[in-house]
């Protein structure tokens, strides 16, 4: 079991982004720990989303009802990698991961991150290994499991990925970096427990957080269920 606190972080992909910064309010006042912010390019994965500009528009929406601020988790499909991500940086971005894949030089792409101010995550499709953790696990403060194939929000859960997450925890612990353990993709109340089983402690929610009118219950029965 992971020994750190749980975090829900609700993808803004299923939104309403008619409404977007009074969503993400609304969806902060329901308990979200973290706005997560999903930027797809129409290459590397087959859809298109949010840019840098959308990022700073909802950037003073992240702040909870003390003022004390949501970290904006941005998880960058696109490829290249580099530019914009630091442009994600200057939007506002406390975290950027991104794809391995996707990056021609992804020491240089993680150092780029750190270099602009903000924690650097690596994110592991349902096929590909874990290997590059090797050589990189020093430099991430997040690692992050695809639970579906990246580029769609409302998939199903792709169960086989839970080893990975098992595998994914225990070389968190033999490096012993305090690293979030995050995954993202069909995540809901029910399959939510199973996952933090499998050494997970940040969970993305998309369709069931922003498909529900109560936002706050479904985050208060993903706790209960974590509890
Ligand atoms: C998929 C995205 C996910 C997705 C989550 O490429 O990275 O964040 O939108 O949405 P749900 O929870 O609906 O699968
Ligand atoms: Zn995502």
């Amino acid at each position: 079991m992971p020994s750190t606190t749980p975090l829900i972080a609700p993808s803004v992909l299923a939104a309403d982004f008619a409404r977007l910064g009074e969503e993400v309010r609304s969806v902060v006042r329901a308990g979200a720990d973290w706005i997560h912010f999903d930027v797809m390019d129409n290459h590397y994965v087959p859809n298109l989303s949010i840019g840098p500009d959308v990022a700073a528009a909802i950037k003073p929406f992240c702040v909870d009802g003390e003022g004390a601020p949501v970290p904006l988790d941005v998880h960058l499909m696109i490829k290249p990698v580099d530019a914009l991500a630091e442009q994600f940086a200057s939007a506002g971005a406390d975290l950027i991961s991104f794809h391995p894949e996707a990056s021609e030089h992804v020491d240089r792409s993680l150092q780029a991150i750190k270099a602009a101010g903000c924690r650097a995550g690596l994110v592991f499709n349902p096929a590909t290994p874990l290997d590059v953790l090797d050589w990189t696990i020093e430099r991430l403060d997040l690692i992050l499991i695809m639970s579906v194939n990246p580029g769609f929000g409302g998939q199903a859960f792709l169960p086989a990925v839970l080893d990975k997450a098992r595998e994914a925890r225990e070389r968190i612990a033999a490096c012993g970096r305090d690293i979030r353990l995050q995954i993202d993709g069909g995540i809901n109340p029910d399959n939510i427990r199973a996952a933090a089983d499998a050494g997970v402690d940040t969970f993305v929610a998309g369709s069931a957080i922003f498909g529900q009118d109560d936002y706050a219950s479904v985050i208060r029965c993903m706790r209960e269920r974590l509890a």
